[in-house]
């Protein structure tokens, strides 16, 4: 459609300039005009054409030395020479400098025209393979900041890593030291909370590894679901008595067995139970709590954790599962922790085709909520 493609008229005869233009025109083409070299830049600057019809001689700056400036081999456009017999050779040296072709004067519509369509194909190559380019720069553009960001947060978890794990070792290097003294049992007991930390901490990297993969198997076993939770319970005995908080289970099953998987239900519940723990307030207590909904239609095991510790402002909340996010920096430091329990336990639950809720209110406490689908055959009294 010669409509869509713009031609500058570049030629300092009035005579010849109008007579193509009207001709270009009346074969629907958009048209352009300059008397000149200097002018098709000024134009040029504002609206880039598709084609240049190029006089060679014009006062100012003729048709050669503006072919030399708009570089056409980079650009999506080309350039036609409109020569006379005299200047065959000054069509040469334009074809040198990247014009398309050259079309001799006086001008007959049909070779125009024929060239004017060359040309174009040509032009369209020439924009297809920018539009390409543009794509892939775009492309590259948007991985490097993908990248970027990815970098930044692998660094920052291993600051937050080494930070977690120098603590520990000082402690225990120190403790090392004054084994021999009369101070052993402290010392001793001490090493042990350290060790569990560290413990702790590389379970969390290690299923971090695991559940990072994309393809998890769900393996589900009829469990008996008050005794498991009791038992997960019973591992934060010690973490529980150091902070001073009581960890009460409030059973109400109708339904003790379900078929779930105890590995992935291990590592959303560890999560939560820590976190009530860690968060709370001294004197302060966490219940879990064990429900079944509803009698009719599927069957879910709701267990949820609460605490009536520091709880999580709106604007932590928005964050909240992200790997390494922890919520106000100040009271994590305080508290330390990776930032992974979160995203560990939401991971957890989606392959188990679970889901969490959080409702939280700032100051007075937390209740974490996991809703796991159980299939009914497998539920038993
Ligand atoms: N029960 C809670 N009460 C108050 N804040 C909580 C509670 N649970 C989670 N948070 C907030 O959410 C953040 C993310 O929790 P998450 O368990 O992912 O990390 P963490 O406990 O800081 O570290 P990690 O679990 O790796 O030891 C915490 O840093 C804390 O700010
Ligand atoms: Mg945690």
């Amino acid at each position: 459609m010669n409509t869509e493609y713009k031609i500058l008229v570049v030629d300092d005869s009035d005579e010849n300039r109008e007579m193509v233009s009207e001709l270009l025109l009346a074969h629907r083409f958009k048209v352009d005009k300059a008397c000149n070299g200097k002018e098709a830049l000024i134009k040029l600057a504002a609206t880039v054409p598709d084609i240049f019809l190029l006089d060679v001689a014009m006062p100012q700056m003729g048709g050669l030395e503006l072919l030399d400036k708009i570089s056409v081999k980079d650009n999506a456009y080309e350039a036609i020479m409109m020569t006379g017999n005299e200047s065959l050779n000054d069509a040469k040296k334009a074809m040198e400098l990247g014009a398309f072709s050259y079309v001799s004067k006086p001008l007959q519509w049909e070779e125009i025209n024929d060239h004017l369509q060359r040309a174009l194909s040509l032009v369209g190559v020439k924009k297809e393979r920018m539009r390409h380019l543009k794509a892939l720069e775009d492309e590259i553009r948007k991985s490097n900041k993908d990248l970027q960001a990815a970098n930044q947060l692998r660094a920052s978890f291993l600051s937050i890593v080494a930070h977690e794990l120098r603590t520990p070792i000082t402690t225990l290097m120190n403790y090392l030291a004054v084994l021999t003294g009369p101070e052993n049992v402290e010392a001793v007991n001490d090493m042990k909370t350290t060790c569990d930390r560290l413990k702790d901490l590389v379970a969390s990297l290690i299923s971090l590894a695991d559940l990072s993969s994309t393809s998890i198997a769900v393996r589900q076993e009829n469990t008996h679901i008050p005794s498991f939770v009791e038992m997960l319970a019973r591992k934060f005995a010690g973490k529980a008595a150091e902070n001073k908080v009581a960890v009460i289970i409030d059973n109400l099953l109708s339904e003790s067995m379900a078929a779930i998987d105890p590995r992935l239900l291990n590592i959303a519940l560890m999560s939560l139970i820590d976190n009530a723990i860690k968060f709370s307030k001294e004197g302060g207590a966490v219940h879990i709590n064990l429900k079944d909904l509803p009698d009719n239609g599927p069957l879910s095991l709701l267990i949820s954790v609460s605490d009536r510790g520091c709880g999580i402002s709106e604007r932590a909340r928005t964050h909240l599962f992200e790997s390494f996010t922890q919520g106000e920096e100040h009271l994590t430091r305080h508290f330390g922790g990776l930032g992974t329990g979160l995203f560990l336990a939401k991971r957890a639950a989606e392959i188990m085709g679970a889901s969490i809720e959080v409702t939280s209110d700032k100051g007075k406490g937390s209740k974490f909520t996991l809703n796991i689908p159980v299939p009914e055959a497998a539920c038993q009294k």
